[in-house]
């Protein structure tokens, strides 16, 4: 029985210590557990905050370079734009040259007694006038072929407007001029042919461009034509369709020619209208700008 009882003691002991020993080492795993635990918040911590702020890198790397693609983007779009301006310019100035290298230069020089046409000067393309835009039908007239359809035109809209004109004289050769010219001379006598008439080379009329323009009840003869529906018609309108009257009163060449009708292109007729000036009172430097449009 006592041995019974001592064995149970010493069993009991044993327990005890176990219990005791055991203990210890879960209090001591526990540490450890708690240190690795400590450890593993802190790794995660760590790995967070440099996950942040490898995303902050990041993104603040892809506004640089989407604000520099963008500033690219730009530079590249201004020197597009600037090329496509240049490109636009020189093939504006190539269409110039090509214009005006298919402009007579002669067209709108003036003449008068200051510039001169040689004789072999011709428009380089002439039409007849057709005969119900012509007063006479026996006299053939003729135009230059650019400016036809501006007269024709012209003279139509009259007719709707309910004004009459016919053409009187148009082209005129270097030896037609001459003859008439000398017919003048000996009628009237140098001085007052002189005031009326121009000599050979001198006149409009072989531009091909202008025309003598003579109303119904007249008798045929162009004096008068200031007093007709046709000139205040012409006064008004001719402008808009490129006509400008070369002489009108007092002017320092001839005598009021109010019949006497120039084409020089719808803008400069315009302009001169507009401004109330007179084609002889330009500069030729300021009426050449116009050339390369004369005919749009
Ligand atoms: N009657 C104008 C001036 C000319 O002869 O051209
Ligand atoms: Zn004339």
């Amino acid at each position: 029985m006592q041995l019974i009882i001592g064995s149970f003691i010493a069993v009991g002991i044993i327990l005890l210590f176990i219990l005791i020993f055991g203990y210890q080492r879960f209090d001591k795993l526990n540490e450890k557990i708690s240190a690795l635990s400590g450890h593993v918040t802190s790794l995660e911590n760590k790995i967070s905050s440099t996950t942040t702020e490898l995303r902050g890198n990041i993104a603040d790397s892809h506004t640089a370079l989407s604000n520099e693609l963008n500033r690219e983007k730009r530079n590249v779009g201004n020197i597009e734009q600037s090329l496509r301006q240049q490109v636009g310019t020189v093939s504006s100035t190539v269409n110039t040259l090509q214009k005006l290298s298919k402009t007579d230069p002669e067209l709108l020089a003036k003449y008068s007694k200051v510039f001169f046409l040689n004789e072999n000067y011709a428009p380089s393309r002439l039409i007849e006038i057709p005969n119900e835009y012509r007063y006479s039908s026996t006299k053939i007239l003729k135009l230059s072929e650019q400016v036809w359809p501006y007269l024709k035109k012209m003279i139509d809209d009259a007719k709707k407007a309910e004004v009459t004109m016919y053409t009187f004289s148009a082209y005129r050769s270097f030896s037609e001029q001459r003859a008439l010219k000398g017919q003048y001379t000996v009628t009237y006598g140098a001085g007052t042919a002189n005031a009326f008439s121009a000599d050979q080379g001198y006149s409009e009329h072989q531009l091909g461009t202008t025309l003598d323009i003579i109303a119904p009840g007249l008798g045929g003869i162009l004096e008068g034509f200031d007093k007709t529906k046709a000139y205040n018609w012409l006064i008004a309108n001719a402008y808009r369709y490129g006509f400008i009257i070369s002489y009108p009163k007092n002017n320092t060449f001839y005598e009021f020619e109010p019949w006497h009708w120039r084409f020089v292109g719808v803008k400069l007729a315009t302009d001169l209208h507009n401004q109330g000036k007179n084609f002889y009172d330009l500069d030729q430097r300021a009426i050449d700008e116009y050339l390369v449009n004369v005919f749009d």
